[in-house]
């Protein structure tokens, strides 16, 4: 098998038996690199993409020698026909299984109380917008098509309740659960299971730019075997640590003026200059 990082790769399947063909965006760091590493075994097909090729160069290594195939692809996901075109090739010689739409990137109100630049806002819409839809749409009929096949969406517990310290980011992660839970509703009818990634903190180098109290931070190894365990389950909603994930969902029923109250108090608002 060839392993090309660039888009309209030629790609070579050698596998017999078995096979689990799976792609994930992202996989070049975090919890894309941690998935990629978890699913990583002989008989399994992966294509991992992320911008950079230097680090999805260091996963694939590592899934190779535990036994995966792997191809590789530096490809911004904001390209829609760039990544588009991947996609269907992959598709076509390894009909995918398995589509995790993780790549993601944050933005957070600056220290200094000038509020989100627009271009960190615009950056974050793009990426964790247009990013998550330029990934799963292409799929979506060939998915159809074989009546087969799982596209799990990675958001965020901020999904649940608009964070001060985080708009932007916020809103995306709202945007992506909505088009994840009707998708599930519209897709079943094709057997084509669709399921809403919801972390909490897990350590990555995303997270490190929230430089808040990071409440019951887990490991992307950690985060990682959940979210694998509750794709197993096709869970609707794969959401966690259960107590960050209930202290969410209450949030997003209380008042507003309790609500950012709290959020005051945990230090999760934004400071303000005037
Ligand atoms: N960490 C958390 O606490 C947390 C909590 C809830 C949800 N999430 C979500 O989990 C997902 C993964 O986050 P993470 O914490 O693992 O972050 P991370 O360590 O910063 O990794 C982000 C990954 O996304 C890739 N990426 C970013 N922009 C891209 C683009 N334009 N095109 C292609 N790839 C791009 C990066 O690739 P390159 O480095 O190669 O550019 C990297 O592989 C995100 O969607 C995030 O919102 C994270």
């Amino acid at each position: 098998m060839r392993n090309e990082n660039h888009s309209g790769a030629s790609i070579g399947c050698v596998i017999n038996g078995a096979i689990m063909n799976i792609i994930i965006t992202g996989a070049s760091a975090g919890i894309g690199f941690a998935l990629a590493k978890l699913y990583a075994k002989q008989g399994v097909n992966l294509g991992l993409i992320g911008r950079s090729s230097e680090k999805l160069a260091i996963i694939s290594a590592i899934c190779r020698e535990q036994g995966a195939q792997v191809v590789t692809a530096a490809i911004d996901v904001t390209d829609t026909e760039a990544l588009k075109n991947w996609l269907l090739a992959f598709d076509a010689q390894f009909p995918v299984d398995l589509l995790i739409a993780n790549a993601g990137v944050t933005s957070i109100m600056p220290d200094d109380g000038a509020g989100e630049s627009w271009a960190a806002v615009s950056q974050v819409l793009d990426v964790n917008i247009y990013g998550v839809f330029n990934t799963v749409y292409p799929l979506i009929e060939p998915m159809r098509q074989r009546q087969k096949g799982q596209i799990a969406l990675v958001s965020s517990l901020a999904a649940f309740r608009g964070m001060p310290i985080s708009p932007a980011y916020c809103a995306t992660k709202a945007a992506v659960k909505s088009y994840g839970e009707a998708l599930r509703g519209w897709l079943q009818q094709d057997n084509v299971q669709v399921n809403v990634i919801c972390p909490g903190f897990v350590k990555s180098q995303l997270s490190d730019q929230f430089t808040q109290p990071k409440i019951l931070i887990m490991s992307a190894e950690q985060a990682a075997k959940i979210i694998q365990r509750g794709l197993e389950k096709n869970n609707a909603v794969i959401s966690f640590p259960f107590p960050l994930d209930l202290g969410m969902k209450i949030l997003g029923i209380l008042p507003a003026w309790f609500v950012n109250w709290i959020f005051t108090v945990l230090n999760y608002s934004a400071k303000n200059t005037v």
